[in-house]
């Protein structure tokens, strides 16, 4: 089989070759249970956890006793968002969060309004971006957490992560940022900009898969947490299960090798991205999703007027591995819901591919995607499709 080209890099990243090398004696000859305490095995596990623990936190400007391995950033939003409300003062059961949040928050939140959790959804503008004032404005007495993501998986739209921390502390509620799309792509400091919580995923970072974390932060979260799962106790007692110790010395490399090459990398990314954009934005009837000026470096969002969407995406299929919008509802083919919020209709927000690229990427691969891009536009728009 002849396999695209991958531009898909918000739905999974491959797994560098460096990570893949120091995973792998933690399957063979280091195969201890890292809460082995009474033999070398468990020792030797326990200790390439920590030091895995803190290469995430460092890459995220925490303290490593922050850090809490999870089986992902799905399973550390659960734990964020149910933990907190489940230990909140009952008159505090509100969660404010935003329209075009990835599912693996709208879809808890959901599940926690059917339990009579108030949730607020709020929209963004054209470009993306949340309207501070609007948040302001729906801060009450009620309002346990804002839950805002920094960068979105679809558009790369990085939200004011500073001004949103402001704000929540100032109405005393705490804050979540979903920072899956962002970690190891920018530069990311929970306590910088006044985090609270934040959900991470080693899959989006050239990690394997099946991995997360939650910072928790110890001064402002501390002891609030709940547990969901619930067993021998590790992961200060946050986290029950044996830990995942190939996953997670993967996770640790994947963040030493994200923090030694950020910014010669988002630089090289930000040019391909750019010359790939430039070159589309030329043709008529081709537009860009959300605000150029805060985005992630490595992505693009476009829309393609005259052409049917689902055709127009299988076409682009044969040679460049896209999507057009999170890899959850890229089976469905139903419009994005972070587009439609933004303002396209449904027909445009079908014809919109998202364009990833990542560690791997070159030159000569967007070349490559560029011209089938465009003859695949023409085809379409020359048949009247
Ligand atoms: C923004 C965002 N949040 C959360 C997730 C879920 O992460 P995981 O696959 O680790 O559960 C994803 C992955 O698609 C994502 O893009």
């Amino acid at each position: 089989m002849n396999y695209p080209l991958y531009f898909d890099h918000n739905a999974t990243t491959p797994c560098d070759p460096k990570v893949l090398e120091a995973m792998v004696p933690w399957f063979t000859t280091h195969f201890g249970n890292a809460s082995s305490s009474s033999h070398p095995y468990g020792w030797m596990a326990e200790e390439a956890v920590e030091s895995a623990r803190e290469s995430v936190a460092h890459l995220i400007g925490a303290k490593a006793k922050e850090v809490i391995f999870t089986s992902g950033a799905t399973e550390a939003i659960n734990l964020a968002l149910k933990g907190l409300l489940s230990q909140a003062d009952p008159i505090k059961n509100e969660i404010i969060t935003l329209q075009t949040e990835h599912r693996a928050v709208l879809d808890t939140c959901k599940a926690l309004d059917q339990t009579g959790v108030k949730v607020t959804y709020l929209p963004v503008e054209k470009n993306g971006l949340l309207k501070l004032d609007q948040l302001e404005a729906a801060i009450g007495p009620q309002t346990l957490i804002v839950a805002i993501m920094y960068a979105n998986n679809e558009t790369g739209v990085i939200q004011p992560i500073s001004s949103i921390a402001r704000l929540a502390k100032e109405k005393g509620v705490f804050f979540l940022s979903d920072g899956v799309q962002a970690a190891g792509k920018i530069p990311v400091s929970v306590h910088d900009s006044g985090i609270d919580l934040m959900p991470l995923s080693a899959h989006k970072m050239y990690g394997p898969k099946g991995v997360g974390v939650l910072f928790v932060n110890q001064k402002t979260i501390g002891s609030k947490l709940h547990p969901q799962i619930v067993g021998g106790g590790q992961e200060r007692g946050l986290r029950s299960g044996t830990l995942n110790v190939p996953g997670i010395v993967g996770f640790g490399q994947a963040a030493v090798l994200a923090a030694q090459s950020m910014s010669e990398e988002s630089k090289r990314l930000k040019s391909l991205r750019d010359k790939f954009e430039i070159a589309l934005l030329e043709l008529p009837g081709v537009s860009r999703n959300g605000t150029d000026a805060h985005r992630l470096p490595h992505v693009t969002n476009l829309a393609f007027e005259g052409v049917q969407g689902t055709d127009f995406l299988k076409h682009l299929n044969a040679k460049i591995a896209v999507s057009s919008g999170s890899a959850c509802s890229s089976i469905s083919e139903k419009p994005s819901h972070v587009l439609k919020v933004m303002g396209l209709h449904d027909a445009l927000a079908l014809a919109s591919v998202r364009f990833a690229m990542g560690r791997f990427t070159e030159d000569d691969h967007v070349d490559q995607a560029l011209a089938h891009v465009k003859a695949v536009l023409k085809k379409l728009r020359d048949s009247g499709n």
